[in-house]
């Protein structure tokens, strides 16, 4: 059975909702799935923007035959060449043998990359600010390289006055047939799950995304189709805004997150000890995580939101214990920065960690170390109580600011 649902008069999602993915880039959890939005545009011609993934084919396919009923499928608008995206572009090569696929130049590469069979002569290539006629509907299109790939492009309904923003403004979680955001609360845990797939996703490209703004702010824009999540329509502004701030690194929580590496407990106890100073001292909405525990994406996910990180950490083998070592690899790729940082280290024998630590936040932009180390030998000392109120009030301080 068919699970299309109507836009506005000629656009129609055809996208489904994956349940059973475990992981979306075999890498990410998507404990609340993960939705492949397309959609269909049915005027004079017909015209697909993107197809979904290789796991929700004959779902896709159905609602697809179901919407074009005995019409031919135009033009299959190549907006990313990511295969959660262009999984069944050959089958519609094969099913609709004059449809024309409207690529980029380095989208046709790609497309020759994937799919061998198909005949360079069904591409009709596009650049930026190009349109395509579909009868009433104009559709213009804008180049978005690096949001996260280099031939994703945007598409702009100028009749409709939707922006098709590829990859950009998508969220992780299935849709549950809530497909519109004014038919579900739009609420924290829906921010959460955006900007995880903001910052884990397209984070390393904000440069990118803020060329993408650009571009957008010079549109009427009524709605967002994404390619993943909800199309947007009463929350476009705060989106964009959100948008902005990630990708200008720029915090949007004057906030404490502890993020801790400890093998068995000890510097945990440390940073539990930390976060019941600092709340005494009034800082509020203090969060804890250990980095063995919460999956990486969730702390890159903090690191974009807070801007004051503690780590605290055990040394391993004369460096970084390997969860927090990893999680560090992760924020330089993704070019976390911006924020102010604070380091708790233990050692048994001789610590390490911070001195490590420090090298790679060195290598990230404009982060700011704070002097004051707290060096844990084994056990945090009552000894040391004087020390953990004088690291708390760095932070405290700097929050203030
Ligand atoms: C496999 C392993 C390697 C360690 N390597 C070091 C090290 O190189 N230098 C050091 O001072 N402590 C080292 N330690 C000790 C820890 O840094 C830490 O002091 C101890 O595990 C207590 O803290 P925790 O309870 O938070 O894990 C190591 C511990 C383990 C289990
Ligand atoms: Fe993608
Ligand atoms: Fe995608």
């Amino acid at each position: 059975m068919q699970n299309a649902r109507r836009i506005t008069e000629n656009t129609t999602w055809v996208g489904c909702d994956d349940k059973r993915t475990y992981l979306f880039e075999n890498l990410f959890p998507i404990p609340e799935g993960i939705s492949y939005n397309s959609y269909i545009i049915t005027d004079e011609k017909t015209a697909l923007l993107d197809t979904v993934d290789a796991t929700v084919a004959e779902q896709f396919m159905e609602n697809l035959n179901y919407v074009l009923k005995d019409r031919t499928l135009d033009y299959l608008i190549i907006q990313h060449m990511e295969p959660d995206h262009s999984a069944i572009i050959a089958r519609l090569v094969r099913k609709y043998p004059t449809m024309q696929l409207v690529v980029n130049a380095k989208t046709a590469v790609m497309v020759e990359q994937f799919f061998e069979e198909v005949d360079p002569k069904r591409f009709a290539y596009v650049k930026e600010g190009d349109s395509l006629n579909l009868g009433v509907h104009t559709l213009r299109f804008y180049m978005a390289p690096m949001v996260h790939w280099p031939e994703v492009m945007v598409t702009y309904d100028e009749h409709d006055k939707i922006l098709f923003s590829a990859d950009a403004f998508g969220v992780f979680g299935a849709l549950n047939g809530n497909l519109f955001d004014d038919g579900f609360e739009v609420n924290e845990t829906v921010w959460k799950e955006a900007r995880r797939y903001y910052s884990n996703i397209v984070g390393k490209y904000g440069v990118q995304v803020q060329a993408l703004l650009k571009k957008a702010a010079g549109l009427d824009i009524h709605r967002l189709c994404p390619l993943h999540g909800p199309v947007w329509s009463n929350h476009i502004g705060e989106f964009i805004e959100r948008y902005d701030k990630w990708s200008r690194y720029e915090p949007e929580d004057k906030e404490v997150i502890i993020l801790c590496g400890s093998i068995y407990g000890h510097t945990q106890d440390a940073a539990n000890k930390l976060a019941m100073k600092l709340s005494k001292l009034g800082v509020a909405n203090i969060k804890t995580y250990d980095v063995s525990r919460t999956h990486a994406s969730e702390l890159i996910g903090e690191i974009f939101r807070a801007s004051h990180l503690v780590l605290a950490c055990a040394t391993y083998n004369g460096g970084i214990y390997t969860p927090m070592e990893n999680l560090l690899s992760d924020m330089k790729g993704l070019a976390v920065q911006n924020r102010t940082v604070a380091l708790i280290e233990n050692g048994t024998w001789a610590p390490m960690a911070a001195r490590e630590i420090r090298k790679r936040l060195e290598e990230m932009k404009n982060m700011c170390i704070m002097d004051n180390v707290l060096t844990i030998k084994s056990v945090l000392k009552q000894s040391q109580e004087g020390e953990l109120e004088a690291f708390a009030r760095q932070i405290v301080d700097s929050l203030n600011k």
